[in-house]
């Protein structure tokens, strides 16, 4: 089976998702819906989308547009028809009607109900029709979420879905798990139950908004969200309909009944509008005082707001057996939340799946946790599970558990796809090396090295690790969901606030000598980035000698948002790629400007497609849909690089003080057009200084090592102004940048 053409039928949050991520994949798609208008405005939806639907802007025509009623014929030479209306069984019954009286013979015809079993989705259609009748649910935002449930129906033909799966797998990049015809499939059953476990059980123990979703957030490996955010997120109101349905759905036994009780504070809210983000706030709302934005949380038991007070758990990653044993109410908390998941989640094994990892699976693709239920069993320890758990009656795969006691239950990973991924393969590598940022695996021939922190900021830690693996070649890859943040900004804010200027600076010479050993090792080092890659997350990648990175990625040197200059070779590798220019050749002060305008602006891309005309990414390195296929297109790349050479250290020509004024003129306008600021002009200044290659003239050669030391003077003089040190901390503090 050949998918050469789709249509998407219902052009609404889902519909439009799916059909820019066809789009994505180079995929002919037309998306209907009632009339050409609601089309036309979803197109437009999708081009303006934040973060970006699209990898490529400038495919939006790709995307075809009409309505039912006067272009239906494209259905009759699409291989897929994907129908996205509103989740209604007399809609979709007629929308099925007509798709398969128009349809060509053997075309896949798929739902993207989020709740109505196949069963009933299917009950009109013939035997033969329901061979080519699946259910697809794609998650939102489909570019981003990496999961979609597949659900067959018993006529189906089996080498169909599993083509369909292989399609949405290596076209889409989706991690495509089949599963049985239960209610919310496998993510929204263990997920909104989860949500529902950590709600009720911060009613029932008196804990605050804040605290619950300090506890069921990072610590747990869940998005830091965590319940009462991700509610606000979602739509308090969308998420009482999606309850009301499960509680149809569901037999009145379901351990699910209990919690999905209608809470009296959550209806008051939707009551009075106070359904999310959406509407006038939620459990949270952003109180104008004046200038002034307050975020303020709910009292649970009062109902009454007041501005949020910030909950330092001191676990910075997952670590769910020191959580679960804390001594307080949050490590309470947080073992009555994990049990219940993990007791919920095995008692349905194998009713909506009998691979139970499955679930794990969807619940890091669908909902971003760091592991699932089972991964979580694991980590906390069969024994030390069973020693505190009560009642699990009824409940086959813990009684079996019970009995075997077997620390070694979970087998292999990911056993729903054939890609052989880093998770996959992490058992049988040799743990080389661990510190407090990172962890060198040894694979085969070769090395691997993961960091640890938070977002992957880069310590100390983290470039000692990189700089110990290149003994052999290396691949730098994250299970997490960030290639790396750039440096530990708190870390270096340490240091400057205890005045230790020395340490900050010996540790980004350690940065730049790392990157200066990845570059010129013996060995291929490949990067394989997801996620954020900036600042120095993006000077390691730079400084690799190849790139294997996923479609789905926010890359750039940001250093200039926080009052500083990139310093692990970030402005020397970017002043190198422009300077191989044809235009670079002609005119010596081409390539500087060009960064000057990249980096001044702290210019990011939010895709491949967009990064390359930046030079943040080269047309060679390799762009990847699926994330899972990251580890396998890295391994190929050192495999072809056997005979590896490294590359010859770099030259430059640079024009010095011209330059230099050249690049002070272009601040000035800006300056005089209020764009820059006082601190921004000093920092301009010092970006020029290290472009236009300091005290040099255009006669001279400048080296590596010349960029290197006038980066990190630039960075020294920065670091050390009371500007700067205000602009970390805020970022530090909000996330957000400070303009001054
Ligand atoms: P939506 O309300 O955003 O869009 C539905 C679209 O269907 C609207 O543009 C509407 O004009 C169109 N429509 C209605 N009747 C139609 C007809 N007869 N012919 C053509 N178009 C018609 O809905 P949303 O959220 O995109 O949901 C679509 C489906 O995806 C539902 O089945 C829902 O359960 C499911 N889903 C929704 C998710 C979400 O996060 N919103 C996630 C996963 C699944």
């Amino acid at each position: 089976m050949n998918i050469k053409k789709v249509v998407v039928i219902g052009s609404g949050t889902m519909g439009s998702g799916i059909a820019a991520h066809l789009c994505n994949a180079g995929v002919p798609v037309t998306l209907l819906d009632l009339t050409t208008d609601i089309s036309e405005k979803a197109r437009e939806r999708i081009y303006k989308s934040k973060p970006p639907l699209l990898i490529d802007k400038g495919k939006i025509k790709n995307i075809n547009i009409g309505n039912i009623h006067d272009n239906f014929d494209v259905v009759n030479d699409a291989d897929w028809v994907v129908e996205a209306v509103v989740e209604r069984i007399d809609i979709k019954h007629n929308i099925y009607e007509k798709i398969f009286k128009n349809r060509k013979e053997g075309a896949i015809v798929s739902s993207n109900t989020s709740s109505i079993p196949i069963k009933v989705l299917s009950e009109k259609l013939s035997n033969e029709e329901k061979k080519d009748f699946c259910i697809t649910h794609f998650f939102n935002p489909v570019r981003y979420m990496g999961l979609l449930e597949i659900v067959k129906n018993e006529n189906n033909d089996l080498n169909k879905i599993n083509s369909l799966k292989k399609f949405c797998e290596v076209e889409l990049g989706k991690g495509a798990i089949i599963c049985n015809d239960t209610p919310g499939f496998l993510g929204n059953r263990i997920g909104v139950y989860a949500m529902q476990v950590a709600m009720t059980e911060a009613f029932r123990m008196k804990l605050s908004v804040e605290e619950a979703d300090a506890v069921f957030g990072r610590p747990m490996g869940i998005p830091k969200t965590g319940v009462f955010g991700l509610y606000d997120l979602i739509g308090i109101d969308l998420m009482a309909d999606v309850l009301k349905s499960f509680i149809k759905e569901l037999s009145d036994k379901d351990e699910f009944q209990i919690v999905a009780r209608e809470i009296p504070l959550v209806k008051k809210l939707i009551d009075t509008g106070y359904i999310g983000r959406k509407g006038k706030g939620g459990f949270y709302r952003i109180k104008k005082s004046g200038e002034q934005k307050i975020l303020e949380a709910i009292n649970l038991e009062t109902g009454e707001y007041s501005a949020t007070k910030k909950i330092d758990l001191g676990i910075e990653t997952v670590d769910i057996k020191n959580l679960i044993n804390r001594k307080d109410k949050f490590g309470e908390y947080a073992w009555i939340v994990i049990s219940k998941i993990i007791k919920y989640a095995s008692s349905l094994v194998p009713g909506i799946t009998n691979k139970y990892n499955d679930i794990d699976e969807a619940m890091r693709l669908g909902f971003n946790w760091a592991m699932g239920p089972f991964e979580m069993l694991r980590s906390i320890g069969v024994k030390n599970f069973f020693e505190r758990i009560d009642n699990f009656k009824n409940n086959k795969f813990l009684e079996n558990l019970s009995k075997t006691k077997d620390e070694n239950f979970y087998g292999e990973r990911q056993l729903y796809t054939e890609i052989q991924t880093l998770g996959k393969i992490r058992p049988s590598a040799i743990k080389l090396d661990k510190n407090n940022s990172a962890e060198i695996y040894r694979f085969k021939d070769f090395n691997i090295v993961e960091f640890t922190t938070k977002a992957c900021a880069l310590d100390y830690d983290s470039m000692d690790a990189l700089k110990n693996a290149t003994d052999k070649p290396l691949i730098v890859i994250n299970e997490s969901m960030q290639f790396s943040a750039g440096v530990n900004l708190s870390y270096t804010m340490n240091f400057a606030d205890n005045r230790d200027f020395k340490s900050i600076e010996k540790f980004i010479k350690y940065f730049q000598d790392t990157c200066k050993t990845l570059k010129y090792s013996k060995y291929p080092v490949v990067s394989a980035p997801s996620g954020l890659t900036l600042g120095g997350g993006f000077e390691v990648l730079v400084q690799s000698n190849f790139v294997a990175s996923h479609t789905n990625l926010v890359i750039g040197l940001v250093e200039t948002i926080v009052g500083l200059v990139p310093a692990g070779g970030g402005c020397k590798e970017m002043l190198w790629r422009w300077s191989q220019t044809e235009e670079a050749n002609l005119d010596p002060d081409f390539a500087p400007l060009k960064v000057f305008e990249i980096i001044g602006y702290a210019k990011t891309a939010s895709s491949p497609i967009e990064a390359e005309p930046l030079k943040y990414l080269k047309p060679e390195d390799r762009k990847i849909m699926n994330r899972n296929s990251l580890f396998e297109e890295a391994k190929k790349l050192i495999d072809l690089n056997s005979s590896f050479v490294p590359p010859e250290e770099c030259k430059f020509k640079l024009s010095g003080k011209p330059l230099k004024d050249k690049m002070i003129k272009i601040l000035e306008k800006s300056y005089n057009e209020k764009i820059i600021l006082d601190h921004g002009m000093h920092v301009g200044i010092e970006l020029a200084n290290v472009l236009s290659g300091g005290d040099t003239t255009i006669d001279k050669v400048v080296s590596e090592d010349d960029l290197f030391k006038l980066e990190l003077e630039s960075f020294m003089r920065l670091i050390e102004t009371k500007q700067t040190q205000d602009r970390i901390k805020h970022t530090l503090l909000t996330g957000k940048p400070l303009i001054n």
